[in-house]
């Protein structure tokens, strides 16, 4: 049996999000984020779950920090709550700040090197009363939010995350209305907060640099990406889709940051609904940033289906391959993308912002997660073989220390390494931690 090192200087991290976790979401002058408002409506959460108490980290965190040591991990992706901070507009909230910082101080303290994510999808309710990301406005008081984040925590936060995933909020907010805020099919304010989202990112990263100074200082953006496939792979029809349906939901997302450009066979069917002017922004969508995040879960299969609205496509789960609770695992996927790095995106710095297994409990606690610790090492080898062909892949963040409110989905899609008792807030090393650790101390998988 051989092995597989990982050099000394790869930063090994766990990664979450503020809603998912925090609970208090109103506490200490918080106002409400579309979050709140969304999974509080009846029927839009599995279960009628919220985040009201999620993992109680807003209490907990020093606890959740010892499990982080006790871990071994040097670095920490986590988001802010930017209406904790940020209450109304033009509002900074002092003691939603003081979370953050008493936070950031506790991690450096502990050795743990804090990646800040500004959006993880927590849209103020304010702002969305004005029509939210939907609006050009709403890049304004992104920067706002920004600038406060920089002014406050810059001095001891040197790794930034602007956006988190804009496909799949632009995608379940507004297109398949499954997350918040909650709109079906609407393509139009789909593409309108697309390409504002991108925009705040891009708006955000010139800002950063007028903060910045030292060679630490560092900013990216952490995009989902799905690996795409036809589904016959020799059925001409669907190796066009996959490439329309690649072009839509990965590239579309990528393309006009790095080259500042959309992808034309994806502008040729939804360019209408798009802002007006929006070629105007697009030299300024290209503001300069330092890495790349990919977050990878899962491929997809798609078909061309004459009679599907919009894309016409319809996407095919492989009945020959191995399926979580909520995808196909295909380990070669998270080496594919991050060739594409290499190859298309000028070989930008990367990291692995998140990568994780769900598994949903029957009753008892599941504790022995062997299916995680497969799908991990699979997927971490995989991601070595880029690396070794060049990839400048400078870290791996697992989604995710313990088990928290996956969103529409509720408590019931356990993603941890650490499993949490949502009644008493019992937290419980699974098999998956205790492998994690190890990887962490020795940076070697055996092959
Ligand atoms: C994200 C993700 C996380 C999820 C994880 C598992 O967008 O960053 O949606 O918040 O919990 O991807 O689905």
């Amino acid at each position: 049996m051989g092995h597989i090192q990982f050099p000394k200087s790869f930063i090994w991290g766990t990664a979450s999000s503020s809603y998912q976790i925090e609970g208090s979401p109103l506490a200490d002058g918080a106002s409400p984020s579309i979050w709140h408002a969304f999974s509080h409506k009846p029927g839009k959460t599995h279960n009628g779950d919220t985040g009201d108490i999620a993992c109680d980290h807003y209490n907990r965190y020093p606890e959740d920090i010892g499990h982080m040591k006790e871990l071994g991990i040097n670095a920490y992706r986590f988001s802010v709550n930017w209406p904790r901070v940020v209450p109304e507009p033009g509002k900074v909230n002092e003691q939603g700040l003081a979370f953050y910082n008493k936070l950031v101080d506790a991690l450096l303290a502990n050795g743990i090197n804090p990646y800040l994510t500004l959006f993880h999808w927590e849209t103020p309710q304010w702002l969305e009363d004005k029509g939210g990301f939907v609006t050009r406005e709403a890049v304004d008081h992104f920067l706002f939010y920004s600038e406060t984040m920089f002014s406050a925590l810059g001095d001891r936060v040197k790794k930034w995350i602007t956006v988190n995933e804009p496909m799949v909020y632009s995608f379940y907010g507004y297109g398949l209305g499954k997350m918040a805020p909650g709109y079906k099919f609407n393509l139009k304010r789909l593409f309108h907060a697309t390409h504002h989202l991108l925009l705040a990112h891009a708006e955000t990263c010139s800002l950063y640099k007028t903060f910045s100074s030292g060679t630490e200082e560092h900013i990216g953006i952490a995009e989902n990406q799905i690996w795409i496939r036809p589904s016959r792979s020799d059925n001409g029809k669907d190796k066009e889709t996959a490439e329309l349906m690649d072009s839509v939901l990965n590239r579309f997302y990528i393309d006009p940051v790095i080259n500042g450009t959309y992808p034309e066979i994806a502008l040729s069917k939804v360019g209408k609904f798009m802002p007006a002017g929006f070629e105007q922004d697009l030299s300024r969508m290209t503001a300069p940033f330092d890495f790349i995040g990919i977050n990878y879960y899962t491929k997809q299969d798609y078909r061309f289906a004459p009679l599907a609205p919009y894309f016409h496509q319809k996407e095919v789960p492989d009945s020959r391959g191995k399926r979580s609770a909520m995808w196909d695992i295909y380990p070669e996927g998270i080496y594919n993308l991050l060739k594409r790095v290499k190859e298309k995106y000028g070989n930008i710095p990367c990291y692995i912002t998140e990568n994780g297994y769900p598994l949903v409990e029957a009753g008892e606690p599941v504790i022995e997660d062997d299916d995680r610790i497969e799908y991990l090492s699979n997927h971490i080898k995989a991601a070595h073989q880029a690396m070794e062909e060049g990839v400048q892949l400078k870290g791996y963040f697992h989604w995710t220390l313990m088990d928290n409110f996956e969103w529409h989905l509720g408590n019931a899609m356990r993603f941890g390494l650490i499993r949490v008792d949502f009644f008493n807030q019992e937290r419980r090393w699974k098999k998956s931690a205790h492998w994690y650790k190890k990887l962490v101390e020795t940076g070697k998988l055996e092959t």
